[in-house]
């Protein structure tokens, strides 16, 4: 069985690969889809977010994830993959009001779909990608937060 995972993953944090991890000996595969938000400027290029994503399976040795970008709604991406479960992890209680609206939304948009939910591992509970950025413009240490891998990207990115 295959699931998707969806996000903006601007940048890979330490949160998103404990997810990743975790979906990955669940399903068969996951497909980690990320976001092209045209109207949102993201600091990673497409591109960029797609190489990390890849480059830090294949160092953590997780085969099973491929790695997708999509435009406009999740639902037409997971129709044209024929897949039928999104998971999305979860934070705090807010991620939680935030989430299950979106999840209600493509459940009404496409038949049989499932969102499920993975609750953050605590260490990361509090990690998200915008206090990464935050940090990060500033020249902060995001090592806490962020692989290795990431950490160097983002330094060159920021010129620290
Ligand atoms: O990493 P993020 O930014 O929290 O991810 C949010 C994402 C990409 C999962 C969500 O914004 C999304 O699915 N956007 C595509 C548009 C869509 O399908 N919205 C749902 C109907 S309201």
């Amino acid at each position: 069985m295959k699931v998707i995972y969806p996000g903006s993953f601007d940048p890979l944090t330490l949160g998103h690969i404990d997810i990743i991890k975790r979906l990955s000996k669940m399903f068969d595969e996951v497909v980690v889809a990320v976001l092209i938000n045209e109207h949102k400027k993201s600091v990673f290029s497409l591109e960029e977010r797609e190489e990390i994503i890849k480059e830090q399976m294949i160092k953590d040795g997780i085969e099973n994830v491929s790695i997708s970008s999509f435009d406009g709604l999740l639902v037409n991406f997971a129709k044209e993959n024929d897949i039928k479960i999104v998971a999305r992890g979860l934070r705090e209680v807010t991620d939680y009001e935030y989430e299950k609206n979106i999840a209600m939304f493509n459940s009404k948009l496409m038949d049989g779909l499932e969102t499920i939910f993975l609750l953050s591992n605590p260490n990361y509970s509090f990690i998200s990608s915008s206090g990464v950025r935050e940090v990060a413009t500033f020249k902060g240490d995001v090592s806490s937060f962020v692989s290795k891998e990431v950490e160097e990207r983002i330094k060159v990115k920021f010129e620290y």
